[in-house]
């Protein structure tokens, strides 16, 4: 083990460490991840089936891996594989399931000691979660119980976080959290500021620097902790605030902290758009629901249904602009050619442009998983022709006063604020990063409309990861609904590799 050690916390998925662990030299990793903590089931599995991926040598992953993704094997046949069980228990000792602040900390404490194997100098990364701090969820919590708003203990778990700094001392760490972090509030002071109070001086005797990654030099503005993925190579807009602390001795054998300051910020990058991702992957119709009108799923139904919506345009012509019209007309015709509703493994070949192709895939999966269709009620899938297809020609996602009439549900205010409409029918752009893949992605997909209308549906699971920036080989655990969840959680790998490129450079240049 020669990597520098990291530490990831509220590890979700993993995207995070699969950034700082994608980052190698010759045939060795910079980063080793020793140990992630998880508290949720599902996505342990998805991180501990990574760790097993990156426990095989650079480049020389066995067989029985991309069996298992493929679905041609159970998880228990790949960790019983003759050439996969001697790596079975250090991915089990790396990817822990425990609950933080509720698992005992000595337990905890003996993971990270073994993982660390007396290495002084190491990263700490994660994110607390964020339910807490979210817009939204502070809104609905403060709404239904002020007081239990105020005593939720999910404000203080960045205290887990802190406890590790404390205790362990890290050369440097990476915490990334939602944007409303930065404004909530608790007993009428802002939490962001006792948050950064708390990192600067832990209470261990050390003191920490707290950098951004975007702005050179000492922050005056807490805004400036927050990153727009777009920026850095994303294609999708994703804004998060990720602190970057720094151990005040590193701090001090690195003049440059001081001098160049711009040496340890992102560069920024040409835009990255949901179509140099999502072009390439199989095209597929989407399945059709029969939970309200009865009618059964199959091409000939799916087709009918596109028919159908595309009478309802058609009659509301003065409604619908006429190259709209047009496009919706063609699509119509084209979708007679997508079939398929995919699967968990589509065999196919997979092409993209680089440098994409080379953090994206891998031959050796033959094909591409995760890549099915979720069901869509015929009045939806109306909805989803008319908006795709406004989108395709208008290069936006419609409004509420684009729609017409007869496509608008009349059995909801629309307006309403749990609801609103526009806020659930998003198509994404082909010309654009998409928009941020939230977890809400696992209840419904009409916000996250694919961009050709043909196809007529919501993004897969592997769509989701590709805007998320997941390899092609990265595999999610668990039915549809949890996987779309784990990717929604997650942060960019590829942003995170960018991060973790910064880390290395400023530990190196402490000639560590
Ligand atoms: C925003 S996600 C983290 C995403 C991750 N950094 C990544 O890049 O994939 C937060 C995760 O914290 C987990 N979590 C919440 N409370 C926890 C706790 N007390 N202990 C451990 N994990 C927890 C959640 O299940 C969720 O997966």
């Amino acid at each position: 083990m020669n990597g520098i050690p990291v530490i990831d916390l509220f590890a979700g998925p993993g995207g995070l460490c699969e950034g700082f662990a994608s980052l190698t030299k010759g045939e060795s990793r910079c980063f080793e991840i020793r140990v992630s903590i998880e508290k949720d089931p599902i996505a342990h599995k998805t991180l501990s089936l990574r760790a097993l991926f990156r426990s095989f040598p650079v480049g020389k992953v066995p067989a029985a891996y991309y069996q298992y993704i493929r679905g041609e094997i159970s998880r228990e046949q790949l960790e019983s594989d003759p050439v996969v069980i001697p790596y079975v228990k250090k991915s089990y000792a790396e990817a822990r399931c425990a609950e933080l602040g509720k698992n005992d900390h000595s337990e905890i404490d003996s993971w990270i000691r073994d993982g660390l194997a007396g290495a002084k100098e190491w990263v700490l990364i994660g994110g607390p979660p964020c339910q807490a701090y979210s817009i939204v969820g502070r809104s609905r919590m403060r709404g239904n119980n002020p007081k239990e708003f105020e005593s939720d203990k999910r404000h203080f778990l960045y205290k887990e976080y802190l406890r590790i700094i404390k205790e362990f001392s890290p050369s440097v760490f990476v915490m990334e959290n939602v944007k409303g972090m930065l404004t909530s509030q608790h007993s009428g002071s802002l939490i962001f500021n006792r948050i950064l109070e708390d990192l600067q001086l832990p209470g261990n005797g050390h003191e920490y620097l707290v950098r951004s990654f975007v702005v050179p030099g000492e922050i005056s503005d807490p805004d400036d902790f927050v990153i727009k993925s777009e920026n850095f190579g994303i294609p999708q807009s994703r804004h998060r605030v990720i602190l970057f602390g720094i151990r005040a001795d590193i701090a001090e054998s690195v003049p440059d902290l001081v001098n160049r300051p711009e040496r340890f910020s992102l560069e920024q990058s040409p835009l990255v758009c949901a179509r140099d991702v999502l072009d390439g992957l199989p095209p597929l119709r989407s399945k059709l629901s029969n939970r309200y009108d009865g009618m059964t799923d199959s091409v000939a139904n799916w087709q009918k249904a596109l028919t159908n919506g595309l009478k309802v345009l058609e009659k509301k012509k003065s409604a619908v602009p006429l190259r709209v019209l047009e496009r919706a007309q063609w699509a119509v015709t084209k979708s007679w050619i997508h079939k398929s509703t995919g699967g968990q493994f589509i065999q196919s070949d997979i092409s993209m442009n680089e440098p994409l192709a080379s953090w994206y895939l891998d031959p050796e999966i033959g094909g591409v998983t995760l890549h099915e269709t979720r069901s869509h009620m015929e009045s939806d899938l109306h909805r989803y022709l008319f908006a795709s297809s406004f989108a395709r020609e208008e290069k936006r996602s419609p409004r509420l006063s684009d729609f017409p009439q007869a496509l608008l549900p009349n059995h909801q205010n629309l307006n309403n604020e749990s609801t609103p409409f526009l806020d659930r029918f998003r198509v994404q752009l082909r010309n654009q990063p998409s928009t941020t893949i939230v977890s809400h992605i696992s209840k419904d997909g009409h916000y996250y409309i694919h961009p050709e209308p043909s196809q007529c549906r919501s993004l897969t699971v592997r769509e989701a990861a590709r805007l998320q920036t997941f390899p092609d080989n990265y595999f999610f655990e668990g039915n549809r609904t949890q996987q779309y969840h784990q990717v929604g959680n997650a942060v960019p790998p590829l942003l995170a590799r960018k991060i973790a490129e910064i880390v290395l450079r400023l530990l190196q240049s402490a000639g560590l």
